[in-house]
């Protein structure tokens, strides 16, 4: 399993998660077993995944204690500041357990009040109630925008990236400003499974595709979340300590850049 990766609010991160966007309530309890028992220990939720009960029914049939759970604030009616309050406690209840990570799903640009709503994620983090605030899906110009004027530099930002869209500009206003840049769609909704350059290179290491891009996000120095809904996938895609990439199989992958999306454009969301 790979390093914890270290966050600019003195805590850390397992570089690798398990996601639980798209995955039906009555599958989600037994997928947060599955993904514990393969050795995860942080698990990807959000309000909008609509099975935050069914995840917290998993939850309570593992060991919590060696766990982090994330989840986000949707503010798709709202993006208030009391809906972010409304909203933690609401996830807090549904999970029946403490939230470990809040972010910003969205920043909802056009709305333009991004910033009051990560005034009350600081908030709630300065009261104790939770232990790590990030955003997701934020632009350069959405984080310079929070960090001037809060002060406040989010410790995580979670956006697409896979080879496709390696995400290199954000990545390095992250790295410039201490943001652990976490990976959603890693594996690119698992259409880059199969490419044949991966496939390659997956065949030469005795590696699976999947495997492959794991340890290219881990190059990169970011964290990850790789979806499945399957128990042995799960374990495969944390089975990453045992080889490594090589000058060559970095090129190789840095010329798949297309910039293509399997998802929503920050600006494009409101
Ligand atoms: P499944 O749940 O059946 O394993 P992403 O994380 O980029 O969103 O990709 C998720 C998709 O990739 C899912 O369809 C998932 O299917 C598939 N997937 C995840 N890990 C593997 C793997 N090791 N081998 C094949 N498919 C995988």
């Amino acid at each position: 399993m790979a390093n914890d990766l270290p966050l600019n609010d003195a805590t850390t991160l397992p570089a690798l998660g398990f996601g639980l966007y798209k995955v039906e309530p009555e599958q989600a309890a037994d997928v947060v077993v599955a993904g514990v028992e393969a050795g995860y220990r942080l698990v990807d939720g959000a309000e909008f995944y609509h099975n935050e009960a069914e995840v917290g029914e998993g939850l309570r049939r593992v060991d919590r204690s060696s766990l982090l759970v994330t989840s986000k604030f949707w503010g798709e009616e709202e993006m208030s500041r009391d809906a972010a309050l409304r909203a933690f406690d609401a996830s807090e209840r549904n999970l029946g357990t403490a939230i470990d990570i809040y972010m910003i799903h969205w920043p909802r640009p056009a709305r333009d009040r991004y910033v009051e709503v990560w005034r009350a994620l600081i908030e709630l983090r300065d009261a104790g109630r939770v232990r790590t605030i990030g955003v997701s899906n934020f632009a350069e110009h959405h984080l310079t925008r929070i960090i001037d004027e809060t002060g406040v530099v989010p410790a995580i930002n979670q956006v697409e990236s896979h080879p496709w869209l390696p995400q290199h500009d954000l990545r390095a206003f992250h790295a410039a400003h201490g943001i652990v840049t976490q990976a959603w769609s890693p594996l690119g909704r698992g259409r880059l499974l199969a490419d044949p350059a991966i496939g390659t290179i997956a065949g030469r290491l005795g590696v699976t595709p999947a495997q492959v891009i794991i340890r290219w996000h881990l190059e990169l120095g970011g964290g990850l979340l790789p979806k499945s809904t399957n128990p042995g996938r799960l374990r495969s895609n944390l089975d990453v300590d045992g080889f490594r990439l090589s000058v060559d199989d970095m090129a190789a992958l840095a010329a798949l850049e297309t910039g293509e999306r399997t998802g929503t454009h920050p600006d494009e969301r409101n």
